[in-house]
């Protein structure tokens, strides 16, 4: 199997320079990922799930370790020390990632949010407003709200919006951070069967889940993290 990525001994603490004190985001995290494979990450709150998404898509600086990634623009590179412009170029075109916590931007519609990830890639306007709009219909955002702000939205809308414009560009890599917290079970579906197609289509996953009987359905294997540390689970 081919390797997507090769992540070893990665670690990420916080320094709290009012407090002179360290706070551990995780520590000594080494797993593999291959093409095609998707891994779930379990574990209670705080320990350190979130910090590995956000290391790999380099909202987070890690303190060390490696993160080796097989791009299609640069071919293996190490996502902990590549440079910034790498990193905004990597984001555009082949790491998608759907954050915890749902930020929109002000003043863009939704179908514009969902269009413009596409735009971005290269794709003409009227290809990415079509793709846009069947991925909005797949996750059954009424079409009274495609042309509206999504400040408004509701949780799951804006959740529902924010997996269209990740999924939408078909990543080689979806990193997802809780992508059923607050959602019904037909939205649940939803975002199940989208997940089946990226993966029969080559994208490779990573996800955050406290929903294990929906993590179970989606996931090759599963690895639980305590304090900062990953533990293997078990093979699905
Ligand atoms: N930017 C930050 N500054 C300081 N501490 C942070 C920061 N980000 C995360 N932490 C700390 O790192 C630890 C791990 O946080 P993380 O967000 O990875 O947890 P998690 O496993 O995703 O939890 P949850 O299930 O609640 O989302 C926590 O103790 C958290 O307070
Ligand atoms: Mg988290």
């Amino acid at each position: 199997m081919t390797q997507l990525l090769e992540i070893a001994n990665l670690k990420k603490t916080f320094k709290m320079h009012h407090f002179d004190k360290e706070i551990m985001g995780c520590s000594n995290v080494s797993f593999t990922l291959n093409q095609g494979e998707f891994i779930g990450i379990t574990g209670k709150s705080g320990a350190g799930k979130s910090t590995i998404l956000r290391c790999i898509y380099r909202t987070y600086v890690p303190m060390g370790g490696n993160i080796l990634y097989s791009s299609d623009q640069y071919g293996k590179i190490d996502l902990a020390q590549a440079q910034e412009r790498e990193m905004l170029a990597i984001r555009r075109n082949e790491i998608g990632y759907v954050s915890q916590f749902l930020r929109v931007m002000p003043r863009i519609t939704a179908l514009e949010v969902v269009q413009n990830a596409l735009v971005e890639m290269g794709y003409p306007k009227e290809k990415a407003e079509s793709e846009a709009k069947n991925m909005l219909s797949h996750f059954q955002l009424a079409k009274s709200l495609w042309n509206a702000y999504p400040q408004t939205f509701s949780g799951g809308e804006k959740l529902r919006l924010n997996l269209a414009q990740a999924m939408v560009k078909k990543p080689k890599l979806l990193l997802l951070d809780e992508p059923t917290a607050s959602l019904d079970d037909v939205s649940k579906q939803s975002v199940k069967e989208m997940i089946k197609q990226l993966k029969e289509e080559g994208t490779s996953m990573l996800g955050i889940f406290h929903d294990l009987t929906f993590m179970e359905s989606v996931v090759d294997q599963h690895y639980n993290m305590k304090e900062g540390m990953m533990q293997e689970g078990v093979k699905a």
